[in-house]
């Protein structure tokens, strides 16, 4: 479990975390209210957990209908509000992890320097070896089993960035 392009010491206390996915109403929220369920049951202070999407489709928007009954089912109530990513969450986060390979190529695009760009990672890095999947699929039009596909992905990946993170 290593990212591509940032070493576990450094991933060390890297605590103001950026999902982002395309849409932010399906794969970011849920990684963001997962995270945070996380945060909050590890007792952990000092983090600062948001997402965001890459288009403008739904801004404003509070994550999809689907994907919240599926997050609630699991204990965790979404409610963020639909926002895009801009070259300013680049200052306010130490770490801005796309979805897939789409996403990140996004974020390279805008990401406005070197140093910005290699706060860039894929969810991905943090699955388990053992998991056949490289990115989080999008569960747009997908049925109830994709949804559950993407949650369980990211209540893996989640955990493992947490421990990544902390310094413990
Ligand atoms: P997300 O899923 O990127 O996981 O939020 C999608 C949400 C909306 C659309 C595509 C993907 N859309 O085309 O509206």
């Amino acid at each position: 479990m290593v990212s591509h392009n940032i070493t576990e010491e450094e991933l060390k206390g890297k605590r103001r975390i950026l999902f982002v996915c395309l849409g932010n109403i399906c794969r970011s929220p849920a990684a963001e209210g997962i995270m945070k369920s996380i945060v909050d049951a590890e007792g952990a202070v000092d983090f600062a957990i948001d997402s965001a999407g890459t288009a403008r489709y739904h801004i404003g928007e509070l994550p999809d209908h689907r994907m919240r009954i599926h997050a609630r089912r699991r204990g965790i109530e979404l409610d963020h509000h639909c926002r895009q990513v801009t070259s300013i969450d680049f200052e306010d986060f130490d770490l801005v992890i796309g979805m897939d390979d789409s996403n990140l190529a996004n974020l390279r695009r805008i990401a406005p320097s070197p140093e910005a760009e290699r706060k860039i990672l894929g969810m991905s890095a943090f699955f388990n070896k053992s998991t056949h999947y490289d990115y989080v699929p999008d569960p747009y039009y997908e049925g109830a089993e994709g949804f559950e596909l993407v949650l369980d992905l990211l209540e893996e990946g989640c955990r493992n960035l947490y421990k990544a993170v902390s310094e413990r």
